[in-house]
């Protein structure tokens, strides 16, 4: 954090100038909890649509909707207070028109509180952005492998391998970028691609499975954290199993329920000897809320 930034919240400025000073850090989050955590080791939080598949088990992003973003995107800005938050516009919210577009993506920054919008598209989206950017409304390109076009694309694969695809890609950077984005995401891309990308563009690339050439890297966080499911990308790397740990907690729960172990004379509330003059520390009056100090009252309460 430097002094010009500390106490406030990245902004979309802050993360252009990163560019070729240092690499811009995001990661996914799509709720409360997990965007506490994040919030002060990145630089950038994407409520992406990646939340379908994470979050609702859909098989692709196609299904997510407008009013699911609204929800995420609430619950993250909420909870954080330094990272830069952009919000995923999903398929079928913007592709339309400029208009249709403008008023999900007013919708998704009046209602979240985030910075800006993210849409995936390359020279068919230019007229979308500019109109967009011209409008008060940050957007955040992505290209490359474009999941909400997975069923025209046939799958999700590595995109710029063939000399089409590179040239391809590399004009969908360009009217990104030239079109007002102010930072683009190149998903599932060659190395050399996202390197010469890298180096012509002039706003920042940031990387999801295109090397260490682009000026920042985004990961969906439950992929790091073994929180994915069985699945883990080639791109991703695991920093860490806590679906084992939160299986083995979820055991010992289960083992000392069934043992009659758990709830604990600590757990539970009973009200203070007759005449004792003590205090009760957890006195069960019915409708009091009753929490840890220091917390704040959460369900139950
Ligand atoms: O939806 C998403 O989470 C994304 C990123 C991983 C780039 O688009």
């Amino acid at each position: 954090m430097s002094a010009q930034t500390q106490g406030r919240r990245l902004n979309v400025r802050d993360l252009a100038a990163m560019k070729g000073d240092r690499p811009i850090v995001s990661l996914t989050a799509y709720s409360a909890p997990m965007a506490r955590t994040l919030d002060a080791d990145v630089d950038m939080i994407l409520v992406g649509d990646s939340l379908g598949m994470v979050v609702y088990g859909m098989d692709t992003t196609v299904g997510v909707t407008l009013d699911m973003m609204v929800a995420h995107g609430a619950a993250v800005v909420r909870s954080t207070e330094h990272a830069c938050v952009i919000v995923d516009l999903p398929f079928g919210s913007y592709q339309e028109s400029p208009e249709a577009a403008f008023r999900a993506a007013a919708r998704v920054m009046a209602e979240t509180g985030c910075t800006g919008v993210k849409l995936e598209g390359g020279v068919e989206m230019a007229e979308t952005v500019r109109f967009l950017t011209k409008r008060g409304v940050p957007v955040l390109g992505h290209i490359g492998l474009m999941p909400q076009s997975v069923n025209a694309a046939g799958g999700f694969r590595v995109q710029g391998k063939t000399d089409d695809g590179a040239r391809r890609i590399r004009a969908d950077a360009s009217a990104i970028a030239d079109s007002g984005a102010f930072a683009i995401v190149i998903e599932n891309t060659v190395e050399a691609l996202a390197r010469s990308l890298t180096e012509e563009l002039k706003v920042p690339t940031i990387g999801i499975g295109a090397s260490l050439a682009c000026d920042g890297q985004i990961l969906v966080t439950e992929d790091i954290v073994g929180l994915g499911g069985d699945f883990t990308p080639r791109f991703a790397k695991r920093y860490a199993e806590l679906g084992e740990e939160l299986h083995k907690a979820v055991g010992q729960y289960a083992e000392d329920v069934r043992a009659r172990r758990f709830p604990a004379a600590e757990h539970c509330f009973s009200p203070p000897a007759k005449g004792s003059g003590v205090k009760p520390r957890l006195a069960a009056v019915a409708s009091e809320a009753i929490v840890a100090p220091g917390t704040k009252a959460r369900r139950g309460a």
